[in-house]
């Protein structure tokens, strides 16, 4: 019998109508048996200020604590100027340090994203990729979930109105899940 695996959901985006943050919402629907999905909210994290690392705002305390305790890591990043935004690259630095006890150690991610434009945070998601490098996390390769012309696939309440982007974040949640049981059983 398989142990349930808890995934942190964090949205890159803090717009209201986000809808990287109503993809989330929708995942939260969209998952395999013995896996559960909570959402952590970036609404609150500042800039990074490395002479505060030793003592971070509580925010930042908050979300180690909670990338800490999760199994898994689901990112679904807003793509602005060809890049990921501010808020989401600060929250990957100040819960990386201070130096050695980074909280994104080792842990399995996998990546979604929704824009109006054509390639779906394509461009954000593998500056994103780049980073787990370093964070040494354990990113899974698919499905990419782009979600291009978000407009058209999410109704006006937020909600993902379309079949093929709902079986595609399904699959990532099913591949994440069977990721982090085959992570958790071998020594990398
Ligand atoms: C954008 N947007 C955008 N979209 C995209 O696909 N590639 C890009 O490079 C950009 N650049 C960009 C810059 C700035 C400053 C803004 C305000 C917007 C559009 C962006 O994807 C759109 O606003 C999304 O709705 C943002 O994601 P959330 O907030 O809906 O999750």
């Amino acid at each position: 019998m398989s142990t349930t695996v808890n995934i942190l959901g964090i949205a890159g985006s803090l717009r209201r109508a986000s809808y990287n943050r109503a993809a989330l919402r929708a995942a939260q629907h969209l998952l395999p048996q013995d896996a559960t999905l909570d959402i952590f909210d970036l609404d609150g994290i500042p800039g990074f200020n490395q002479d505060e690392e030793q003592y971070p705002p509580v925010k930042v305390t908050e979300l180690k604590a909670r990338v800490r305790a999760a199994d898994a890591i689901l990112f679904a990043t807003p793509e602005y100027n060809y890049s990921m935004l501010g808020v989401q690259k600060n929250a990957s630095d100040w819960a990386s340090r201070s130096y050695g006890d980074s909280a994104w150690e080792g842990k399995p991610v996998a990546l979604m994203g929704a824009s109006p434009g054509m390639l779906g945070t394509a461009r954000a998601q593998y500056q994103l990729r780049q980073v787990f490098v370093f964070l040494n996390m354990y990113p899974l390769n698919r499905p990419e979930v782009m979600i291009a012309q978000a407009d058209k696939r999410f109704d006006a309440a937020g909600n993902l109105i379309e079949e093929q982007a709902k079986e595609f974040i399904r699959q990532l949640l099913q591949n994440l899940a069977t990721w982090t049981r085959h992570l958790q059983k071998v020594q990398v």
